[in-house]
């Protein structure tokens, strides 16, 4: 860990869905002194800024990164767009928090890296899962060896379309927004944290896409990696379920066993249902696209947790609260660092390589691979 500050100067690059969760809590936080927001958007960007009292917005991401008061920056603007305000902040020295996937192109990632390598820098990726109460438990007991050395880990993530036909809308840049790279990212940094000490050496995976490639990404992708002990590592997701499924749910299972034991998770958020003749929620709304109607909602399922009150508890206000004790006090937290962010996307990139290709691909991997 890196040296702490007294008090925090932050600025939130990106004030769409999650820019919005992560700035109301800032603001409630108390060793944040100051709290500037940028956003293209400059509406949108606004109308945050005054429902959080900011002390400051722009549109232009190096006007709010060289405020003197600034000592800490979140990069939370959509998945292609992180690299370019992140090189930024990096040049400041500043405490960082980026979004997952850390960036969308292999060369930019490994930037990113060696720039924060390079100034010594704390930065940690938004793998908000690692949040919650049930997978702390887990990597608890598997770091306690209850279960014996791993030997297999089996991995299935299952999503509404609803998200990839959001997601893909924003932007004409869509050949990395595959189902890996966007959102079996969640799943498979899940499965490598449990795994943790273990290295992918290889991973064969295929893809097809029926469903989804009319809006220019794939349905599904699935692998599997071998480690370099010899464990093998199934991961599958599925991000085409139809629109009238529950709209938020990333229904997960992970199964690992060990030398001496097995621990099953059963994550799919189907012990509460809520069924109704009302028309639900749309779920994620982006880009002019509207959800059909939907009836049925496993409640808690919404991934950075669950509102009352017009407020958001769960993982990602751990997560984010979490940061500022972190990088206020020195406490050690489970975030992912760059490191991991970088090597989750050059995972979840080769399983889409060995897709196109046909072929096993070597593991590790030099992004330039991904550029021949
Ligand atoms: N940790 C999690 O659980 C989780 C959940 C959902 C999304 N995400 C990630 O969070 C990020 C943001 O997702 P979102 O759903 O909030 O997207 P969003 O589209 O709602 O918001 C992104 C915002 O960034 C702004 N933006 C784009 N380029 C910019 C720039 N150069 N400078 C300033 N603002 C810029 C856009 O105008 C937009 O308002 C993505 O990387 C996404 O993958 C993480």
């Amino acid at each position: 860990m890196t040296d702490t500050v007294n008090e925090i100067g932050l600025a939130i690059i990106g004030c769409g869905t999650i820019g919005r969760i992560r700035a109301k809590y800032a603001r409630e936080y108390p060793g944040i002194k100051w709290l500037g927001l940028c956003d293209v958007n400059e509406e949108l960007g606004r109308q945050l800024a005054r429902e959080v009292n900011a002390d400051f917005f722009t549109a232009d991401a190096e006007k709010l990164i060289k405020r003197s008061e600034v000592n800490a920056t979140m990069i939370i603007t959509e998945e292609n767009k992180h690299t370019e305000p992140t090189l930024m902040a990096v040049e400041r020295g500043h405490k960082l928090f980026i979004e997952k996937p850390l960036a969308t192109e292999a060369r930019e990632s490994l930037q990113i890296l060696d720039a924060i390598t390079g100034e010594g820098l704390d930065a940690c990726i938004g793998y908000t899962q690692r949040f919650r109460r049930r997978f702390l438990a887990v990597k608890e007991r598997l770091q306690n060896g209850q279960i014996g050395d791993v030997h297999t880990v089996t991995t299935r993530a299952f999503m509404n379309r609803m998200v990839p036909i959001a997601t893909i809308a924003k932007t004409n840049e869509r050949h990395n927004l595959t189902p890996m790279v966007v959102s079996g990212t969640h799943s498979l940094d899940m499965s490598m944290w449990l795994m943790e000490g273990k290295t992918p050496a290889s991973v064969y995976a295929r893809s097809v896409d029926k469903v989804l490639s009319e809006w220019g990404t794939k349905d599904s992708t699935l692998g599997i990696f071998t480690m370099d002990d010899g464990t093998l590592f199934s991961m599958n997701i599925c991000w085409a379920l139809p629109e009238v499924w529950p709209g938020t749910v990333y229904g997960l299972e992970i199964g690992i066993v060990g030398e001496k034991g097995v621990i099953d998770i059963e994550d799919t958020h189907r012990d509460l249902v809520l069924a109704t003749e009302e028309k639900l929620p749309g779920g994620y709304i982006s880009g002019g696209y509207e959800a059909p109607e939907r009836h049925v909602d496993f409640l808690t399922s919404y991934p950075p947790g669950d509102l009352w009150n017009n407020q958001l508890y769960g993982p990602m206000r751990e997560e984010t609260i979490g940061w500022f004790s972190r990088i206020m006090m020195g406490t050690p937290t489970p975030h992912a660092t760059a490191k991991e962010g970088h090597n989750n996307l050059l995972h979840t990139m080769a399983m889409d390589l060995s897709a196109k290709t046909g072929k096993e691909i070597a593991l590790p991997i030099d992004p330039e691979e991904f550029y021949k």
